[in-house]
This record gives C-alpha cells, structure tokens and sequence, in this order.
C-alpha cells in the first residue's frame, strides 16, 4: 500500500502526550502511534454502526461445573453462523480459558458475547472488539 506524508500541527501540550504513548507503548515512531489511534476510532465506529466485525470472546471457567459447558455448547450453536473458531485450553486443574474467534454483525456479536459471558459459574468473559477490515 502506497504511503502518503502530511504535516500535523499540534499544541505543545498535546505533542508531549502523544510522544508519552509511543513512550508507553513502545510504537517505533509517532506515525505508528497516530496510525493505532485512527484505526482504533475507525473500528470503534465499525462497532457502534452495526458493520461487519470481527473479534473474539475470551471465557475463564471451572469446567466442574457441568451445566455451564451444556448450557455454553447451546448459545454457541444459536449463534453458531458468527463463530470461526473455538480454541480450549485447561489452564490448571479446575480453570479452563476459551477463545471463541467470532465474525459478523455488531449487533449480534454482542448479543453472544452477552448471553455467554452471563452464564451462571463463568469466572471471567470479555468480548475483544476488533475489525474484518
Ligand atoms: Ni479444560
């Protein structure tokens, strides 16, 4: 992809913040920095206008609890059009972490992740809001 420069003009003040996050975050230089910030608003807009997304539901739970699994196995078939992949690890003796990589709809995402992560006994859930773009 073609690269194009252009000059930006900031305030002392903002420059100074702005060179603290590549500081943080360890970016190489601040066009690295500008560029995460861009994408990271335009994926925020994907979510928040229903587009077509993509992400990934992170599940931390004892697997003793029977139900739990039954009842995980049903939503995901509900919504089993939107998931790609689900990846299980045994993090320990009781503790397992599930990643549900999903695609679709904001919206409907959402409404898994939602449904999922409220299941009685799941210790941890998240849902990571990215892009298919
Ligand atoms: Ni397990």
């Amino acid at each position: 992809m073609q690269v194009k420069r252009f000059g930006v003009s900031l305030e002392d003040e903002l420059l100074k913040k702005l060179d603290r996050l590549v500081e943080n975050q360890k970016f190489p230089n601040r066009s690295q920095a500008i560029r995460y910030l861009i994408k990271k608003d335009l994926v925020e807009n994907e979510w928040e206008g229903n587009e077509e997304v993509a992400g990934a539901i992170v599940l931390v739970y004892d697997h003793h609890k029977r139900n739990l699994q039954n009842e995980s196995t049903e939503v995901q078939h509900d919504y089993h059009h939107l998931i790609l992949s689900v990846q299980h690890v045994h993090l320990n003796h009781d503790n397992c972490l599930e990643t549900i990589t999903v695609k679709g709809k904001a919206s409907e995402l959402i409404d898994l992740s939602n449904k999922l992560i409220a299941i009685k006994g799941i210790k941890h859930g998240q849902l990571v809001m990215s892009t298919a773009n």
